[in-house]
């Protein structure tokens, strides 16, 4: 039997003498380990891209059946605790990605296990020895902290990566290596690592530039965690959205889409040493340095969107411009005030847009619609935002049934239920969608909303209001002729 659990505590050596960085070695396997030894990674490349505030990882990998047996389930390991910060995972086969995406799901594990999987199942069960390349990509979120943890207000801020030089496999791996793209050559710590474990006996990590390459490693036993971890510059807000709350209301009888979204951001920046100081912040005005602070938020809107507003808890923020014209529609805002590290901002943004502009008639389908609006449409910065959480709701006219859709953001869950507003008489059909772990990225993603509005509930609303105003006619009408004199008929 293979000994799974190994250390190479103390071989290692580190960049620089005066940093904290660890680099311990282990197996995240658990003794029960569940996934069969059913494949062998033959060949492993995983880049690990550190430009934005969220960590974007893809690995390619060609796998091999080595059981006797045709094989369809194929698992990936995460680190303890880390897969609820991951997203947006995503398998396709290398060689052929216009196929499209394969199932892949969190497995079940029981809970001794402090190891967790995605179970990715294969389009076909795949034959012994045959090989098949995959590539992986996602994305996990709030993974660089800052280091120090504490910095002045216009202070270089730097952060810190950790990860495993190993890439996580629930099966033996004969070579691999991981490339991490780091978006500054500012690179005061990394780990290095001792040639010895190197396959070709080179220093480890390779730097080329912003380019650091770990391995690569041959014959890597199943769970193998070997820790390293790079302490580099990263002078620019960790935008991170607690919540974020979309709602998309479409009013055919008012022509109009309405949008608005609530957010909930805090900026997990190292914090300030000293207090705030208004007068620092505006002499660095001029100079304008990279700051950790999140100043401001950038909404490039569908063209042709109208009558945006932006409030925050406070009230009307005036420090917006939504620059519009038949190219753009853009929304630059500047919060209250710059959101330092371990600061929150939430606000809300709105505007509207023209019905024909997202929702068309289905050809051939008298009653059908279709609505096609961005998953998404919040801010979109150089450095990225991430989002714990976004739920978006479809509010559609009242009357409308039979309600289907369709987008690419994976989902936890969708309902569609009744949503009843003043002077509504059926209630509007509301379709709530809930992503977690999402990017920025994602903004392009689109959601389409399919569904029947009949004839007849077209008329639904102006006639409610039309019944309401004669209700209101009819009534005055009957206290303006009752005789609520005292004593009775006059005497003539
Ligand atoms: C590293 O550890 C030493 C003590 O072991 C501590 O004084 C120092 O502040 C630490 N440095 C960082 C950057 O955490
Ligand atoms: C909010 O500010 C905008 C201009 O920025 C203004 O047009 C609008 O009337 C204000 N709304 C309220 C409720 O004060
Ligand atoms: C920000 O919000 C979190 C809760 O979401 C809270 O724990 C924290 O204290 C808040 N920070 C500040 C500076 O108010
Ligand atoms: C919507 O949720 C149901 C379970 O409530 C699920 O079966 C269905 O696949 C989901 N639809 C989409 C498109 O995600």
């Amino acid at each position: 039997m293979r000994i799974l659990q190994w250390a190479f505590v103390g071989l290692l050596s580190l960049a620089t003498a005066d940093s904290n960085l660890t680099h311990e070695s282990r197996n995240i396997l658990p003794s029960n380990f569940k996934p069969q030894q059913h494949f062998r990674n033959v060949n492993l490349v995983r880049n690990i891209n550190l430009e934005k505030n969220y960590v974007r990882e893809t690995v390619n990998v060609v796998i091999e059946n080595v059981d006797k047996a045709a094989q369809q389930e194929y698992f990936l390991p995460f680190e303890p605790g880390s897969i609820a910060n991951v997203g947006g995972l995503e398998v396709r086969d290398k060689k052929e990605p216009e196929k499209g995406g394969f199932v892949a799901e969190i497995a079940a594990t029981d809970a001794q296990s402090p190891t967790e999987f995605y179970k990715i199942i294969l389009p076909a069960p795949l034959e012994p020895k045959a090989q098949l390349t995959l590539s992986i990509t996602y994305w996990t979120l709030a993974s660089l902290q800052p280091l120090p943890a504490q910095i002045g207000q216009t202070e270089k801020q730097y952060v810190l990566y950790a990860f495993s030089a190993y890439a996580p496999a629930a099966y033996d791996t004969q070579k691999q290596k991981t490339k991490l793209k780091l978006p500054t050559t500012d690179v005061p710590d990394s780990v290095t690592l001792p040639k010895s474990l190197n396959a070709e006996g080179k220093e480890d990590p390779q730097k080329q530039g912003t380019s650091f390459t770990y391995g690569p490693y041959s014959d890597i036993p199943a769970g193998s965690i070997q820790e390293a971890s790079v302490r580099y510059e990263f002078t620019k807000p960790l935008t991170h959205s607690k919540l974020l709350e979309r709602d998309v209301e479409v009013s055919h009888w008012g022509g109009n889409v309405a949008f608005e979204e609530r957010h909930w951001i805090t900026n997990r920046a190292a914090t300030l040493k000293n207090h705030f100081s208004r007068v620092a912040y505006q002499q660095a005005a001029y100079y304008n340095p990279p700051m950790a602070a999140l100043k401001e938020l950038r909404f490039p809107l569908t063209v042709g969107s109208a009558d945006a507003y932006f409030i925050d808890d406070i009230g009307n923020v005036s420090t917006s411009r939504f620059r519009t014209n038949l190219r753009e529609a853009n929304l630059e805002l500047k919060p209250r005030y710059p959101v330092f590290g371990g600061w929150n901002y939430s606000f809300k943004v709105g505007w509207n847009g023209k019905l024909d502009g997202y929702v068309r008639h289905l050809k051939g389908e008298s009653e059908a619609y279709v609505l096609k609006v961005p998953f998404l449409d919040g801010p979109k910065q150089i450095e990225g935002v991430e989002y714990e959480r976004v739920v978006t709701r479809v509010i559609l006219p009242e009357g409308a049934a039979n309600v289907r859709f369709e987008t690419s953001v994976p989902l936890i869950s969708n309902t569609t239920s009744l949503h009843r507003t003043f002077m509504d008489t059926l209630g509007r059909t509301t379709l709530e969608l809930t992503a977690i772990n999402v990017v920025d990225e994602l903004r392009d993603r689109e959601l389409i909303v399919t569904y029947d509005y009949p004839f007849s509930a077209q008329f639904t609303k102006p006639l409610t209001i039309f019944a309401g105003l004669m209700a209101v006619f009819v009534v005055s009408w009957v206290i303006g002729n009752l005789d609520v004199s005292i004593g009775g008929k006059k005497a003539a």
